[in-house]
């Protein structure tokens, strides 16, 4: 039997095409600056997000704590969402790499208002870590794959440039927020200092992401990848997977929005508690939600519980609407 893999939009697999462009691509040596499809990609990404630049990464750990050690110094401290993915589960890496502070604020399913920030602003003052940086997370992952309002997004951008703050985004799904808004990403992205986002998610590139930002940004992340080790060499193999991907699979990103949502109705009608989605994500309630994955599993169908109470399960090209369909009768035979 076929594995339902809903852990991740992480675990699609390069479609033919896809691996033939990777085939195809012309590569040189990217360290030396001469990879023309690493080049031709970076071009794409900044086109598209509507800054100067942009630079390959090998994850989007690495391009969002690039983003950190680019806009902060040791000691500073970068505000985001309690649920953002930098705190939970990027190893304590903004410690480490930048030696920077990480305070949390309270949003509602990951998105916090103007207001949130401004009440987190504290005046200067010797006794407090300064801060440099707002992170926000577009959609947000464990706010249940929620897509920023743009008048927050926009709202939240001018009170931290008000503040003096540089706005970093996570938006390793951005192009799920973009399909789900019809909001273009270079609109999106217009109060945002710099822009991460993933080419391996719902996307299907087996590996890689942007760091979007402004061009001597860009060239300090450039110097910091290096210093992490992220510098590639013969990288447009990976670039080409990416270029496909942005040229080839944003748009489908809606098929996976509709199986979330037939997902989501169906679970409902099986008398299961389930969140909303707005974009590939379905979040259900359960107080044995530990028991459900591992019947779950058994079934062929796999997904994690992120709590004692909650799992998730992630749309993406490697599931189509029969994948969906199973999955609920293995719902249906496990209904509470
Ligand atoms: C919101 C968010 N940001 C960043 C990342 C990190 O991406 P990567 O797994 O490529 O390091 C993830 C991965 O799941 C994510 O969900």
């Amino acid at each position: 039997m076929k594995l339902v893999d809903l852990r991740s939009d992480t675990v699609t697999r390069p479609t033919l095409p896809m691996l033939e462009a990777m085939m195809a691509a012309r590569v040189g040596d990217d360290v030396l600056g001469d990879d023309p499809t690493v080049i031709e990609l970076e071009q794409l990404a900044a086109d598209l997000s509507g800054m100067e630049a942009a630079l390959f990464m090998p994850s989007g750990t690495m391009a969002n704590q690039v983003a950190i050690r680019c806009w902060t110094e040791p000691g500073d401290e970068v505000i985001m969402e309690s649920g953002a993915h930098p705190f939970h589960y990027e190893a304590g890496g903004a410690a480490v790499i930048s030696g920077a502070q990480i305070r949390l604020i309270q949003g509602e399913r990951g998105v916090f208002s103007p207001e949130t920030l401004q009440a987190a602003l504290r005046g200067p003052d010797d006794h407090y870590a300064p801060a440099r940086l707002v992170s926000v997370e577009d959609t947000s992952n464990r706010g249940g794959g929620t897509v920023w309002p743009l008048a927050t997004l926009d709202a939240v951008c001018a009170a931290a440039q008000d503040a003096g703050l540089k706005v970093h985004m996570d938006g390793a799904r951005v192009f799920n927020a973009v399909v789900a808004s019809g909001v273009p990403l270079r609109r999106r992205a217009r109060g945002l200092s710099s822009l991460s986002f993933c080419l391996s998610k719902g996307l299907g590139a087996p590996v890689g992401s942007m760091l979007c930002g402004p061009k001597d940004m860009i060239r300090k992340a450039r110097r910091v990848r290096k210093m992490l080790g992220g510098g590639m060499r013969q990288a447009g193999y990976l670039a080409a997977a990416g270029h496909y991907a942005l040229t080839h699979h944003v748009a489908r990103l809606a098929e996976d929005h509709d199986n979330a949502r037939y997902l989501y109705e169906g679970l409902v009608s099986l008398g299961y508690e389930a969140e909303v989605p707005e974009t590939n994500m379905v979040y259900l309630r359960s107080s044995e939600a530990r028991w459900l994955v591992d019947r779950l599993q058994e079934a062929e169908i796999a997904c994690f519980a992120v709590a004692a109470d909650r799992i998730r399960m992630v749309l993406h090209l490697d599931v189509i609407r029969q994948d969906v369909d199973r999955a609920l009768q293995v719902f249906a035979m496990l209904r509470p």
